[in-house]
């Protein structure tokens, strides 16, 4: 299939759209990163999403709307009052709510679940295409699976070329993470998934928020699995990370970097000396963290020793991204 890249004009957006409604996918732009959609409420259009990332069916899809209306016919039950909060303050935006799912939502999308995950982004050209295509528009990251999210039309096509039809590229993605997904069908609030949206800014809005244990954690066996998402290793990049905390992080990375076999790198967030070796520093951690996994791959790195962030604010996110890609190897240097 001849994969075709289009700045995200007027005239590329209608063809993107009338793709959606013949049942294609089209990857497009959003303000967290970039989406690989398809109708969300034709059931025969999905499967191919999974097909194209290689990721495994019981992964749930997000649904993505860009008008209040469209909510209704994707849920079973009128909102409660801390969604309602919740939306009011943060859609359109990086946040996504799960739901209990309305009938018309096909399994497919929702991995089986009696739960729909459904997001309101802001990012002009989602909200064009999705309005143009005039259905909500189920979207996981266009990234391969295991690989990380895509933050430019550029990332999208490494990983999609030849998969699909068409790139809608709007630039570079805002925010650089994944949306946050909020489950709010219990009776407290809880993160699933951290992200655009920080814990303190909904805390803010809705006071406490639960955020579930395998968001940091490495999920216990046997334990339920909230969002079938968490439980796949993530965002990996080929080399192997490592990341060091406590007080002697800097010393001891440098020594495992000198010890190293292969190519190594280390990723730092503070602005710690490590002389003339091979560093990847990040001043704005989230919205780069993605670029620079993939660019360790490109650079052929084989050991990579990074630096932990703060919890606070989206350190959260950051760091249950970075646990992710280092499949929680983790040492503490005292
Ligand atoms: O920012 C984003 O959310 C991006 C853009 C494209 O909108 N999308 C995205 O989708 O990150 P994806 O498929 O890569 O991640 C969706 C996450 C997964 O962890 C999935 O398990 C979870 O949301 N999820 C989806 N439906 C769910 C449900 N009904 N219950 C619990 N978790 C759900
Ligand atoms: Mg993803």
């Amino acid at each position: 299939m001849f994969t075709e890249v289009c700045r995200a004009d007027d005239a590329a957006i209608a063809r993107a759209a009338q793709l959606i409604r013949e049942g294609a996918l089209v990857a497009f732009p959003t303000e967290t990163v970039y989406g690989l959609g398809a109708d969300a409420l034709n059931a025969a259009a999905i499967p191919a999403i999974f097909e194209a990332k290689g990721r495994p069916s019981d992964n749930p899809l997000i649904s993505h709307i860009a008008d209040w209306d469209a909510l209704e016919g994707l849920i079973s039950e009128t909102p409660n009052e801390t969604a309602c909060r919740v939306m009011q303050a943060f859609w359109p935006g990086p946040l996504t709510l799960i739901f209990l799912k309305g009938k018309n939502v096909p399994d497919a999308v929702t991995a089986g679940l009696d739960t729909v995950a459904v997001r309101f982004p802001s990012h002009p050209v989602a909200q064009k295409l999705i309005r143009a295509a005039g259905t909500p528009i189920a979207a996981p990251s266009a990234n391969r699976s295991g690989r990380p999210s895509p933050t430019t039309a550029q990332h999208v096509a490494e990983d999609m070329d030849g998969r699909i039809p068409m790139i809608l590229d709007g630039g570079a993605c805002g925010v650089g993470l994944e949306s946050t997904v909020l489950d709010v069908t219990g009776e407290r609030p809880r993160i699933l998934r951290p992200g655009g949206i920080t814990k303190e800014m909904l805390e803010e809005v809705i006071g406490e928020v639960d955020v579930d244990e395998g968001v940091l954690g490495m999920l216990r066996e046997g334990a339920q699995v909230r969002s079938p998402g968490m439980k796949y290793r993530h965002y990996a990049p080929m080399g192997e990370i490592t990341i060091v905390t406590g007080e002697n992080a800097s010393r001891h990375i440098a020594q495992l970097y000198d010890e190293a076999k292969g190519t190594a790198a280390i990723l730092a967030f503070s602005d710690a000396d490590y002389g003339t070796r091979r560093v990847y520093r990040l001043t704005d951690a989230s919205g780069e963290l993605f670029s620079v996994l993939r660019r360790f791959d490109e650079d052929g790195i084989a050991q990579i020793y990074a630096e932990d962030v703060p919890l606070g604010g989206m350190g959260l996110a950051v760091m249950n991204r970075l646990m992710r890609a280092a499949a929680f190897r983790v040492i503490r240097a005292e």
